[in-house]
């Protein structure tokens, strides 16, 4: 069956915690939308994670709260093995072996991490953090993998896999597929301020609320500060609450729209039929993810038998590049 299929993906994500609807809308929501038709390897980037925290005592639970979330959305683990970057050894050494084919003139220039050293206004980077380009072509290229699902932050990372794949292929001898990006199309989901829906920026609406901490949310969530009281016409362009709408309550938008910029709809109510709809719409994951919340023992079990699997793949991508480099 597998035969059929289109190719393989490789996703991936730093084990962040609890899932918000900016990282369903982004990217799992495409992640199980493509598990029918590619063979999908979920890895979890808690190597990668060391980048910008070095504590890691909180990072089992983060990991576990995230797998719970994917797989109540639908990820299917016997099609799509979930494993931990850092439990599958071969990522460590296809790293070494790719940061001798890249310049660190080419890394400096990596647009995700400038941004990313502006945002959190750090002064100096360590070492690992400008190579986590280089870490990340390990972890698409050990699974050979075709497609990479990434949002557009995450595509200069695959641009740099492409580059080290083609370096590797034309200095050893062809290994490994030059991976493409597919990028997300409803990439950007805005948090509660406005601003990209971030945990670490605290605007976000978990897949984990119940319908009455969705309410208590979106009730808080900044609209067109031009529409003060009902009557008010609003412009539902520049409103987060209609882009909700639009995302989790499409059959209602037109009316929605109308009732915003005539007036006649005031932002207490839409606000209200909002936060309904996106409760109605993660209700189906409610019971799973609630389900796997108190056996986080059985997640575990999951995530270790992706492993198992994923080891499988690594080191037989390993044995491949030993043999083209022969070493060993
Ligand atoms: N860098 C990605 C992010 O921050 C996570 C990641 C690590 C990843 N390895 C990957 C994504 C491999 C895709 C493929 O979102």
């Amino acid at each position: 069956m597998d035969k059929k299929k289109k190719g393989r993906i490789l996703s991936g994500m730093r084990p962040t915690g609890k899932m918000h609807l900016g990282n369903y809308v982004g990217a799992l929501e495409n992640w199980v939308a493509l598990q029918g038709s590619y063979e999908n390897y979920h890895l979890i980037a808690d190597y990668h994670a060391l980048t910008t925290n070095l504590n890691t005592e909180d990072l089992l639970d983060n990991t576990l709260e995230m797998v719970a979330d994917w797989l109540a959305v639908g990820i299917d683990p016997q099609k799509s093995p979930i494993f931990r970057q850092s439990q599958v050894k071969e990522h460590a050494e296809l790293h070494l072996i790719f940061s001798m084919l890249i310049t660190t003139a080419r890394l400096e220039r990596n647009p995700t991490l400038k941004e990313q050293v502006k945002d959190l206004k750090m002064e100096t980077i360590v070492y690992g953090h400008l190579g986590y380009p280089v870490l990340q072509a390990a972890d698409i290229l050990l699974y050979k993998g075709n497609v990479v699902p990434v949002g557009e932050d995450q595509a200069p990372h695959v641009e740099i896999t492409r580059e080290i794949a083609r370096k590797f292929n034309t200095t050893y001898g062809h290994v490994f597929p030059i991976p493409k990006t597919k990028l997300t199309t409803f990439a950007r989901l805005p948090g509660l301020d406005g601003n990209k829906m971030s945990k670490s920026v605290g605007n976000t609406i978990l897949l984990s609320d119940n319908e009455e901490e969705i309410i208590q949310k979106v009730r808080k969530a900044v609209t067109d500060p031009q529409k003060i009281r009902r009557g008010d016409p609003g412009r539902p362009a520049i409103c987060l609450i209609y882009t909700y709408h639009k995302r989790f309550n499409a059959a209602a938008t037109e009316v929605i729209y109308t009732g915003c910029t005539s007036g006649a709809l005031g932002c207490v109510e839409c606000k209200m039929k909002c936060a309904a709809a996106i409760s109605e719409a993660i209700a189906p994951y409610r019971e799973k993810r609630r389900y796997y919340a108190a056996n986080m023992g059985k997640v575990l079990d999951i995530i270790r038998a992706g492993e198992e699997r994923a080891r499988r793949v690594a080191a037989e991508t390993m044995r491949d590049v030993r043999d083209a480099m022969s070493l060993g």
